[in-house]
């Protein structure tokens, strides 16, 4: 099998979740000989290039990061550039994010679903999973514990073609948090993390409450 990818993530290579999480996963899938070609949406210069492999490539695997709820914008302006396919492509997709819970993820989901009808393509499933916001700040073995178990799945998607199987199901994770795990991260939002992102906010030179709704 050979697998066309598209790095959906507007961050660049070099920075995106999205780039590290498909080096493991490309790893696994290589093993049994299965080959690919790898794209990025964040180099627009390459666009031309990706609507050629997409009309050109069978297997198709878009991995994207989880942005405001939804796909990113950028990818969005690339898939609207699309002419769906008349052949019997099938389409895949790797949906990720920063928080863990699956359950925010897969509102997402359905729209990849219906997604890969509006593409003209077969939907070969999609392997949902959060909990990704550590990778480009950590390093060594502790970003490997997250990027790891994505080789794993590599493997299973070279045999199976798709994302059906029990193990990709269970790769999610945690549905919701159990009650006093969500009680605690509320608690940390409201106080730790809220103070951090006025930190980090005024460090880019903004003058605004982060609650400020002028539109109101
Ligand atoms: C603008 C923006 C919006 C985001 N929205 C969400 C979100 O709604 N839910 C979530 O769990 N993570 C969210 N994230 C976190 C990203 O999904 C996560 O960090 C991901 O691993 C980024 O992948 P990338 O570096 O390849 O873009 C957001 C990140 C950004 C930059």
């Amino acid at each position: 099998m050979h697998v066309m990818i598209i790095n959906g993530s507007p961050r660049v290579k070099q920075y995106s979740n999205t780039d590290k999480i498909l080096e493991k996963f490309t790893a696994g899938m290589s093993e049994n000989g299965t080959t690919f070609e790898q794209y990025e949406i964040s180099d627009r210069k390459q666009w031309d290039k990706i609507r050629e492999a997409f009309d050109k490539n069978e297997n198709i695997l878009i991995a994207l990061p989880l942005y405001v709820e939804c796909i990113p914008g950028l990818l969005m302006e690339f898939l609207e550039s699309l002419t769906p396919k008349k052949d019997d492509s099938k389409i895949a997709f790797i949906l990720q994010s920063g928080f863990a819970e699956g359950i925010q993820l897969r509102c997402g989901e359905s729209y990849l679903k219906m997604l890969a009808g509006r593409l003209g393509c077969r939907y070969a499933g999609t392997l949902v999973k959060g909990d990704n916001f550590g990778i480009r700040l950590l390093e060594g073995a502790q970003r490997e514990k997250i990027t790891d178990p994505y080789t794993e799945m590599g493997r299973e998607f070279a045999v199976k073609g798709d994302f059906s199987s029990d193990e990709c199901r269970k790769f999610t994770g945690p549905e919701v948090f159990p009650p006093f795990v969500r009680a605690v991260l509320g608690l940390v939002f409201m106080t730790v993390a809220k103070r951090s992102f006025k930190k980090a906010a005024a460090s880019w030179g903004c003058t605004r409450p982060l609650d400020y709704r002028p539109y109101n």
